[in-house]
C-alpha cells in the first residue's frame, strides 16, 4: 500500500467534479444514485466492516487497521457508507489522551458517504429529511471506519454544486471557523486579526473568513511551504515563527503602528507555545479567542492577566456551538453557500488509505501539514469500475 497521495487537482476540483455529475445527469439510465446503489446493495447485508480501533491511549502504533462490527443504530442515528472521512486534530488529542475519551475508541468526528439505513421510529424520534440514498456529510463520531452510526441530527445533504471530498473537507473545520468568528468574536471591517497555525486546516477557514469579513489579517506559520497557502487564503502578512529573527511583538507593532499589540482579535488553536504572545499583542479592549492546544494546554492563569487590558477571552468549543438539527442546519448551509458564491475551495494536504491512519497522525503531529487531511475508506484497487471514485482514481487524483 502506497502512503498519502497529493491531489493534483484541487484548484480544479469544482470544474472537474461538476463535469463528472453533469455527464452522470445527461445519461437517463445512471443517475449518481443508482451508481452508489450497487454500492450500498452489496454491503447492506455485510455484518462486519473495516476500521481503524485506537485501543488504548499512546503513540500511533495503537491505532490498529482491524475487522470490527459494524455499528448497531440507536433512535434518531443514520448509517452511512463512508468514502471519504476527515481527519482533525482532536483525534490526535483522543489518541493521546488529552482530551480523555472511552477506549478502545473508533476515532473520527466527520465524514462523508452515502446514507444506508435508517435507526428505529418512534413517536419522537425524527430523521429530518434525510433518506436511504442521500450523499452526506456527517458530524457525529466512529469516524475511522467504512461505516459509522451517526445522528441524523447531525447530518447534511451535500448540495449539488458541491463535490464530495469538498465537502467533507470543509465541514468540521469550517463549521468551527464560522462559529469562532460569528459568535465567539465579533470582528468589524478594519480590524486586525492575527492568526496563530495559519496554515491548518482551521487556520487557513479564518483566514479566509475574516478576510472575507474585512478583517486585516496576520497569519504565522512555521516554514516557508505554507507561507503561500495561507496569502490564498486571504492573510494580509505571514510571519514565520521558525524563521531567523522572528519576534512577534516587534513584527505586529510594525505592521499595526501601535508599540504595545494593536491586534484586536487574536484566535489561537495553539495553546501553551503562544499564549504569552497572544496576550502580549492583543491590543486593550481586544478578544482572545482560545480554541485548541496543539503545543500543550494554556496552564492555569489568574483571571486578573485579563483586565491588564480588558481584554475578552473565550475558549468555545464547535460541538456547543452546532448542537441542534437548527444550528447545524444553519451553520452548513451557510458555510456551502458561501463557498458556492465565492468558489471557495479547501487546501487538501493528502487523501490517505485508511488503513494509513497512523500516518496520518504523524504527519499531522510533525507540523509539516498545510489545510486538511482525508481518509479514503476505499483502499487503492477495490473502487468498483466506472464508479465516480474509480474515474477519479484513474485520473491519479
Ligand atoms: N474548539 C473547537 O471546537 C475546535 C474545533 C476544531 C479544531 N480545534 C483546534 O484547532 C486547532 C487546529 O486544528 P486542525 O485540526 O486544523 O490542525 P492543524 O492546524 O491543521 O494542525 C496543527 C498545526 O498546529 C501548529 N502547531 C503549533 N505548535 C505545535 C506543536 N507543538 N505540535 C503540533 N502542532 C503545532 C502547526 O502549525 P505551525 O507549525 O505552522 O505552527 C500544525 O500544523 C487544534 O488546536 C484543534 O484542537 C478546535
Amino acid at each position: 500500500m502506497n502512503g498519502a497521495r497529493t491531489p493534483q487537482l484541487l484548484p480544479r476540483i469544482f470544474g472537474r467534479c461538476v463535469h463528472l455529475s453533469s455527464r452522470v445527469k445527461a445519461a437517463p439510465n445512471v443517475s449518481r444514485i443508482s451508481v452508489d446503489t450497487v454500492r450500498w446493495k452489496s454491503t447492506a447485508a455485510a455484518s462486519t466492516m473495516k476500521g481503524i480501533l485506537c485501543r488504548t491511549t499512546g503513540g500511533t502504533e495503537v491505532l490498529e487497521y482491524t475487522n470490527l462490527p459494524i455499528p448497531t443504530l440507536k433512535s434518531g442515528q443514520v448509517l452511512i457508507k463512508n468514502d471519504y472521512v476527515g481527519v482533525n486534530y482532536i483525534d490526535v488529542y483522543a489518541r493521546t489522551g488529552a482530551y480523555p475519551s472511552p477506549k478502545p475508541e473508533v476515532l473520527g468526528k466527520e465524514g462523508e458517504g452515502t446514507v444506508l439505513a435508517l435507526g428505529p421510529s418512534g413517536p419522537d424520534v425524527t430523521y429530518h429529511d434525510i433518506q436511504i440514498g442521500d450523499r452526506v456529510v456527517w458530524m457525529g463520531s466512529g469516524g475511522y471506519a467504512t461505516h459509522s452510526a451517526v445522528p441524523a441530527e447531525t447530518t447534511y445533504k451535500i448540495p449539488d454544486a458541491v463535490p464530495p471530498t469538498v465537502a467533507v473537507a470543509s465541514l468540521f473545520q469550517g463549521l468551527t471557523a464560522l462559529t469562532l468568528v460569528t459568535e465567539s468574536s465579533h470582528p468589524k471591517k478594519g480590524d486586525w486579526a492575527l492568526v496563530h497555525a495559519a496554515g491548518g486546516g482551521v487556520g487557513l477557514w479564518l483566514c479566509r473568513l475574516l478576510k472575507h469579513f474585512g478583517v486585516k489579517v496576520i497569519g504565522i506559520v512555521s516554514g516557508a511551504a505554507k507561507w503561500a497557502e495561507v496569502e490564498a487564503a486571504g492573510a494580509d502578512h505571514v510571519l514565520d515563527r521558525s524563521g531567523e529573527g522572528f519576534d512577534l511583538i516587534a513584527d505586529v507593532a510594525k505592521l499595526t503602528g501601535v508599540a504595545s499589540g494593536g491586534i484586536d482579535l487574536v484566535y489561537d488553536g495553539v495553546g501553551r507555545a503562544t499564549w504569552d504572545m497572544s496576550l502580549a499583542v492583543v491590543r486593550r479592549k481586544g478578544s482572545i479567542v482560545s480554541f485548541g492546544a496543539t503545543s500543550g494546554a494554556v496552564p492555569n492563569i489568574p483571571l486578573s492577566v485579563l483586565s491588564a487590558k480588558n481584554i475578552t477571552l473565550a475558549r468555545p468549543t464547535v460541538f456547543n456551538y452546532v448542537t441542534t438539527r437548527e444550528e447545524f442546519e444553519d451553520y452548513a448551509s451557510r458555510l456551502f453557500g458561501m463557498m458556492i458564491e465565492n468558489k471557495w475551495t479547501p487546501k487538501i494536504h493528502s487523501l490517505y488509505p485508511l488503513d494509513q491512519a497512523p500516518k496520518a497522525h504523524q504527519d499531522l503531529e510533525s507540523r509539516k501539514t498545510v489545510g486538511k487531511l482525508l481518509l479514503d475508506t476505499m483502499l487503492a484497487g477495490e473502487a468498483a469500475p466506472g464508479s465516480e471514485r474509480a474515474i477519479r482514481a484513474a485520473r491519479g487524483e
